[in-house]
């Protein structure tokens, strides 16, 4: 069994900050916030989503990372700790498979951001000029079978690649030089899109709520997408807080993490929205918002090229410090209960992972028709979505709750939040306290609920 010497630690608290956030922001923040924001409205969505940012994911990610530090633990290992000789474990169980199968779709996703990437560069996607031509040079990249394959295996390999240097040499290192640049490029890809002609219409779009477009529907979304951008349910975050010193005090650390996930998601509206009141493009158009929609708005904006650029070699930086992030729950779990070397793991995590994208690589493939009648001829993208990123996430947050709140207890959930640092003052303590027993768990299974009864997604 890996010990506390020989797993690894962040080297300070920057260090642990950038790569948490890291492992926040990435497609969540940069490609889903902003087509659900337009599904639910706008700036009502962004409204409800911020206050469950404060209200529930921030008490859910304060309680993970306080997991993670006082065990010391991948998530596994993490339960088995706080109540020994349970089914408990099997919750940590339940997150180191669900890293494995988000990888395994989220890999796909990032693979056409390089790709996109590649396209912008090599000036393919300048033929985008309007919404029809884009839309035909998106089916027809997500529908070549070599290629969204080829993609999520560079991606996976870049990921082996950073996560078996270990904590400070791999994870946080790529943090600390890439999450700098990410600001710097949403910054400035923000002003660009908010000084645009019209685009002032998009920032008001993003901040003032409609609350005739209030319905069960736009909360519950909110919900999940707090819990998907904060990377939670599934023991990210138990995983990161376990390389944590005990002398930090993580309400601080967390605190900053929601912050910039949340200010990370924000800046992307920004790009995005006034680019659309720019272009008078659909803002309500789904998951293809940011392939087809931007692509077209871009060949239209002076210095078109270099936004374009920069934005989806944004969304590459964004994603892998993300996918790092997953493999490294998985990653955890075999160093530290099956006392594998970080690199095998990461080999065999790797591979494994590559084998589950094939299909969702493929499943676009269907939809365009190229392998019609053939073996995808259902969405497995999709179908790994929802079996992973929503269902599964869902019960792990409410699990995890319930678990810390009410097995361990809350009282030593405060002494483990804050460690051997300076306390802080106890209305927050109370505030947590309440939330993490009682409001969190609750609506975290009401959305449960919602999804198993209606079938929806997020
Ligand atoms: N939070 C990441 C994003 O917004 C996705 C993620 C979910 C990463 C769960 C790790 C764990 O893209």
């Amino acid at each position: 069994m890996a010990t506390p010497q020989t797993r690894g630690n962040w080297s300070g608290r920057a260090g642990f900050i950038l790569a948490a956030a890291g492992s926040a922001i990435g497609l969540g923040n940069i490609w889903r916030f902003p087509y659900s924001t337009a599904e639910g409205g706008g700036g009502l969505f962004v409204l409800i989503y911020v206050v469950f940012v404060l209200l529930i994911g921030l008490p859910v990610l304060l309680t993970e990372l306080a997991v993670g530090r006082e065990t010391g633990r991948n998530p596994v290992g993490a339960f088995k700790k706080l109540v020994p000789h349970s089914w408990w474990p099997a919750v940590g169980g339940l997150g180191v498979l669900t890293g494995f199968g988000i990888l395994a779709f989220y890999s796909v996703i990032a693979g056409w951001t390089v790709g996109y990437l590649g396209m912008a560069v090599s000036g393919k996607l300048g033929a985008a000029v309007d919404g029809e031509s884009s839309a035909a040079i998106f089916g027809s990249f997500v529908a070549n079978p070599l290629w969204a394959i080829a993609l999520s295996g560079l991606f996976l390999l870049l990921t082996v690649l950073v996560v078996r240097r270990g904590i400070s040499g791999g994870i946080e290192r790529l943090s600390m030089v890439l999450m700098p640049v990410l600001f710097f490029l949403l910054m400035a890809l923000a002003l660009r899109s908010v000084t645009l002609r019209g685009g002032l219409d998009g920032v008001a779009y993003l901040f003032t709520p409609d609350f005739s477009e209030l319905s069960y529907r736009v909360i519950i979304g909110a919900l999940g997408q707090a819990l998907f951008s904060l990377s939670l349910g599934m023991g990210a975050m138990i995983t990161y807080g376990s390389y944590m010193s005990k002398t930090e005090n993580l309400w601080k650390a967390g605190g900053y993490v929601a912050m910039a996930d949340t200010g990370i998601a924000i800046l992307a509206g920004l790009i995005i929205f006034p680019a659309l009141f720019f272009a008078q493009a659909d803002v309500t158009a789904g998951p293809g918002l940011v392939f087809v929609v931007l692509p077209t708005i871009f060949n239209q904006m002076p210095l078109g090229l270099i936004v374009a650029i920069s934005f989806f070699a944004l969304l590459t930086i964004a994603a892998l410090t993300s996918t790092v992030s997953l493999m490294e729950v998985c990653t955890a779990y075999f160093v530290d209960e099956r006392g594998w070397p970080r690199k095998n793991a990461t080999a065999v995590i790797g591979a494994g992972c590559f084998l589950l994208a094939v299909p969702s690589a493929l499943a676009f493939g269907a939809v365009s028709g190229l392998s019609e009648g053939g073996w995808f001829t259902w969405d497995f993208l999709t179908l790994n979505n929802n079996i992973w990123g929503n269902y599964s996430l869902s019960i792990g947050a409410f699990l995890i709750c319930v678990c810390a709140a009410w097995k361990w207890g809350v009282p030593r959930l405060l002494e483990a939040l804050e460690g051997v640092a300076p306390r802080y003052p106890i209305p927050m303590r109370g505030v947590l306290t309440f939330m993490i027993k009682f409001i969190c768990p609750l609506a975290v299974l009401l959305v449960l609920i919602f999804i198993v009864v209606t079938g929806e997604y997020f």
